[in-house]
């Protein structure tokens, strides 16, 4: 695997072994004092950030620091983008400096698979990792999910999974569509109907604006947030009336199965798509989430570079 550039590239046992290779890196360093394996000792990524990220960008840095590469990060406000150079540009000028790995996120859809394509034209090319481009893909995140679906429901096949709120802009709910079906697991969409992408016919999953029905035998019930800086113009017709429609309220909270989970892949805005305490329930797995992240980014990492 080269690069990762979108889930549907990827088959059941390449997500099987991703996902069990992150398992390896968590448990390679649970029992080390100095959390850091030797694994990219050598090898130079560059994170070049186009938007702005908590969790993806830190548990990205962090991942190949465990790994032992060494990391630079390049934030579109601070770099040359800013006078205008272009990606292709900034693409070939980071692979001059050596760049082995480009972690690349971008608002554009397909704009890593367009700097894999620039980058290859002499043969050599870094490897390319999208860390989500636009409303199209955010495959660590699905990967991630999937992590923490798999640890915590046992697997996927015949899990109803519900994906809740805004999918139309999401490209976590693309990335998990691709992943969860792929896996065997019943995939929902929840959304007002502004919010359901086009095609979604296409898709394999169900979608629905009843929530409270879907909810009650549901496995995992992944909350996500209002893209509004995707947005131009009212989808909705209030905060308060989206919250009663398609919140994780504390009464919805009370109506899942005992087993069930509430997934969230952040930043998640309390009080609008999910309730102050629901995200603090014990069966909220928003940290856990989290923290897979950084061992789902070492698989990937691991598995691109030293392809
Ligand atoms: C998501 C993203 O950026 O797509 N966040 C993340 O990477 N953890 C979801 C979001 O921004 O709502």
């Amino acid at each position: 695997m080269k690069h990762l550039l979108d889930i549907k590239s990827l088959t059941a046992d390449d997500i099987t072994n991703l996902l069990d290779e992150a398992e390896n890196f968590a448990g390679a360093l649970i029992d080390r004092e100095v959390k850091k394996l030797p694994t990219l000792r050598g090898f130079q990524i560059c994170m070049l950030f186009y938007e702005n990220s908590t969790r993806t960008s830190s548990s990205f840095e962090l991942a190949g620091k465990m790994l032992s590469a060494d990391m630079m990060k390049i934030s579109a406000s601070t770099s040359s983008v800013q006078k205008g150079e272009s990606l292709r540009d900034t693409g070939l000028t980071l692979k001059a400096l050596g760049a082995q790995g480009i972690i690349m996120r971008h608002p554009h859809p397909g704009a890593p698979h367009l700097l894999a394509d620039w980058l290859s034209e002499d043969g050599e090319c870094p490897s390319i990792i999208n860390a989500g481009d636009g409303a199209h893909q955010h495959p660590t995140q699905a990967l991630l999910d999937a992590l923490t679906i798999r640890q915590k429901l046992g697997g996927f096949d015949g899990r109803k999974i519900l994906l809740v709120g805004d999918c139309l802009h999401s490209r976590v709910v693309r990335s998990n569509v691709e992943l969860l079906t792929t896996m065997g697991a019943e995939v929902v969409l929840v959304a007002p109907r502004t919010l359901v992408p086009s095609g979604v016919e296409t898709w394999n999953v169900r979608v629905t604006q009843d929530f409270d029905k879907e909810l009650k035998d549901a496995d995992a019930v992944m909350m996500l947030r209002v893209q509004e800086e995707r947005m131009q113009g009212g989808f909705f017709p209030s905060q308060r009336e989206y919250n009663e429609l398609y919140g994780m309220t504390k009464k919805r909270h009370s109506m899942m199965s005992d087993k069930a989970i509430v997934m969230h892949p952040g930043p998640m805005i309390r009080g609008k798509e999910i309730d102050y305490p629901v995200a603090d329930a014990s069966n909220s797995t928003v940290l856990h989430q989290v923290s897979n992240g950084v061992h789902i980014r070492m698989a990937v990492l691991y598995s691109t570079l030293l392809s």
